[in-house]
């Protein structure tokens, strides 16, 4: 079974079961991993931003222009930042690191 390994917000990785064809999003809610996820992977919202690890980011498939419109949305924004939801789990991606952004709420403090 895959695992993708993720970076909590206090630092603590987490390495969990990732089934192929789930998306990082489900992986996450199956494991009570702390990513919202608002619209359930209709591309609606920008709350299952993870920020993913730089030497993993350039095995994924390209974002679509919806993916990268709502990025522009997404809190905390870098370069390596992807959706969640849009990142589907295949062999190539087993052991994928990927960390939550540190805030996904409070979008109109600082
Ligand atoms: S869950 Fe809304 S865009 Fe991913």
């Amino acid at each position: 079974m895959p695992k993708v390994i993720f970076v909590e917000r206090d630092g603590t990785r987490r390495e969990v079961d990732a089934p192929l064809g789930l998306s990082v999003l489900e992986i996450a809610h199956k494991n009570d991993i702390d990513i919202e996820g608002a619209c359930e992977g209709s591309l609606a919202c920008s709350t299952c931003h993870v920020i993913v690890d730089t030497d993993w980011y350039e095995l994924l498939k390209d974002a679509s222009e919806d993916e990268e419109d709502m990025l522009d949305l997404a809190f905390g924004l870098t370069a390596t930042s992807r959706l969640g939801c849009q990142i589907v789990m295949t062999e190539e991606l087993d052991g994928l690191v990927v960390r939550l952004p540190a805030s996904t709420r409070n979008l109109l403090r600082g």
